[in-house]
This record gives C-alpha cells, structure tokens and sequence, in this order.
C-alpha cells in the first residue's frame, strides 16, 4: 500500500515533531489534539520550528509554506479514517494509549499501520487492544525530531514482516537512518542511556563532582553534544522517571533504578527545561 496521508495522534513535544517532518516529507498529515488549546500551541510548535528551519538554511520559505499547507489539525479522532498510516504520539500512560488503539482500530481501513512513538511502554499490549495485531509496531523518534537523524523501528513477536519494511521504508523516506529493535522495555537507545543519566545524577548526588563539571568531563572527554545532567533535564525528568520506572518493572535490574534524588526533584516539581528548573535554571 502507498503511504500518502499520515496520521499523528497528540501534537506535544513528540508529536508536533512527527507531524512536521512528515509533512516536509511530502506526506498529506492529519494531526490530532484533545482541545483547540493544545491543538494552537502544537500548531505554533511546528510553524516555529519551520521557521527556525529556514533561518537555519535548512529549508526554504515556500518548503515551509507547503509543509504547513500539508498539516490539518483537528480534536477529532475520526478525522484519520482516510490515512495510510498512523503514529500514535501521546502521554505516555498505557491506559489512554490503548484507548486510542482501540478507537482506530475500528476507524482506521483494517490494512493501515498503526504505530507507537512510545519510549519504553509494552507495543505487544497496545496491539492486543485491536484487531490487526500484525500492523502494530513502534516508530520511536528522538527529540528534537526535526533534528535528530535515527528512528528506532520496534517489532511486536506479532508484527509482519511485510509491515516491518512498510516502516522501514517510511522511515527512510522521512530522511531518517532506521534501526531494528525488538519490542522489549527501552529498545536500543533506552535501554543504555538511562543507566548512563542515572548514573550521572548518583554521581552528582554523592558529591563525586558538580553539575558543571560532570557535564563538561562527558561533553568534552566523549565528544557528545550536551552533558548528561543537561540532556536529563532537556529529556524532562519525569520522563526519565518514567522510562526508568517501567523498565526496573519488567527487568528488575538496580541499573534502572531511579536515584532518589530524581524521584525528589520531579515530586518538587523541578522538571527540567519544560519546568524552567532541573538541575540547571531556565527560567
Ligand atoms: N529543522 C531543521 N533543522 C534544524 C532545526 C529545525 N527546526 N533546528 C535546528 N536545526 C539544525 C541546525 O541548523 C543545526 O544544523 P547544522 O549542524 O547543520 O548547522 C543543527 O540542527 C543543530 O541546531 P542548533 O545549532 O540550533 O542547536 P545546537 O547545536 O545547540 O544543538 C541539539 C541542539 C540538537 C539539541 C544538541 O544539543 C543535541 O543533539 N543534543 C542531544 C539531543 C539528544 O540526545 N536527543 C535525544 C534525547 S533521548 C530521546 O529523545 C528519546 C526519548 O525516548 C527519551
């Protein structure tokens, strides 16, 4: 089946992400969003980005008034019986995801791909709420998705082949360099950098270090782009939190276990970034 017109369901963060760099793919892209409140800020999110694109060189001022002309938003989940594929972008809480897979399942042709940006919640559950078990898989993004080249494809035991090398080509299509993982807590890229967040914030918090100084030994001595205590706070750390919760749930590993200073600052309400406060000020 040809994929022209892609679905994305929740337009925060994750979703408004997907949404634009479908539709500066070429794709047709119906994006959904509980209320016109959150459906406007997501829709600025991607016009702001777009705009970010062009001052960046990266794409043209008519590329991002086609991209834009490409996205329709709307609060109905309804609005999706016409695409080809579907990308389910939400909270991460298993029982709103699942009911979001069991409405389109029944709204979506029974041919179309129904798949999941989840960072670590189990896909063999979400599938087993429809009835098209094989064309169920994971599609995760990386934040900022406009940016960030990899897509971690995720197969169930019960994904297909076929709807395997659907994603894997729909993916390349978006420009993104694929990878193949299996359906277990965390995928590839989960499963080692929260060990490595955690780590850093029990080192922080034994006082081997400051902030500044773990950051900069891992920015400067690995070359990587932010500190980890940065990336934890741009990542969110309730995010970390969860990710870290589910996958010492199922592994039972202390490697997952959130430090307790992490669980402290996200009951504080000390987010990260989208808080203004995390390990690092913002605001
Ligand atoms: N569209 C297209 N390109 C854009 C863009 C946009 N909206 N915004 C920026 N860019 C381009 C810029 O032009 C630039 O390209 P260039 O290198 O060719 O010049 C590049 O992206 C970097 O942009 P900036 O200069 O604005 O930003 P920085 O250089 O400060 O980098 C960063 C910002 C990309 C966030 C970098 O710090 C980084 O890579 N950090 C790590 C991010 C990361 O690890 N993300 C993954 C988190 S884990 C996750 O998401 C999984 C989840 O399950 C938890």
């Amino acid at each position: 089946m040809k994929i022209q017109h892609v679905g994305v369901v929740g337009c925060g963060l994750m979703g408004s992400g997907i949404a634009e760099v479908c539709a500066r793919s070429g794709y047709q892209v119906t994006v959904r969003e509980i209320n016109d409140e959150l459906l406007r800020k997501g829709l600025e999110r991607i016009r702001k980005s777009l705009s970010k694109a062009v001052k960046r060189g990266k794409a043209t001022p008519e590329q991002m008034d086609e991209a834009l002309e490409r996205i329709q938003g709307t609060t109905e989940l309804a609005d999706m019986a016409n695409c080809d594929l579907v990308i389910e972008a939400i909270t991460e809480n298993m029982e709103w995801k699942k009911e979001v897979f069991a409405s389109l399942d029944t709204i979506l042709r029974p041919e179309v791909i129904i798949a999941t940006n989840t960072s670590c919640l189990n896909i063999t559950e979400l599938a087993s709420v429809t009835q098209r078990v094989a064309k169920v898989l994971g599609l995760h993004f990386f934040n900022p998705v406009p940016v960030m080249p990899l897509l971690e494809v995720v197969r169930t035991i019960l994904t297909s082949e076929e709807t395997l090398q659907t994603a894997l080509a729909f993916g390349q299509s978006l420009g993104k360099t694929t990878v193949v993982a299996k359906d277990t807590p965390g995928f590839i890229v989960n499963l080692l950098l929260v060990p490595f967040l955690f780590d850093a914030i029990r080192a922080y918090e034994s006082g081997l270090a400051s902030r500044e100084d773990i950051d900069t030994a891992i920015k400067l001595g690995l070359n990587h782009p932010m500190g980890p205590l940065t990336l934890a706070d741009f990542v969110g750390l309730d995010t970390c939190l969860f990710i870290g919760d589910a996958m010492y749930e199922e592994f039972k590993d202390p490697r997952y276990a959130a430090p307790p200073l992490l669980r402290r600052m996200v009951l504080a309400g000390h987010l990260g970034r989208k808080s203004g406060k995390g390990f690092y000020d913002y605001s």
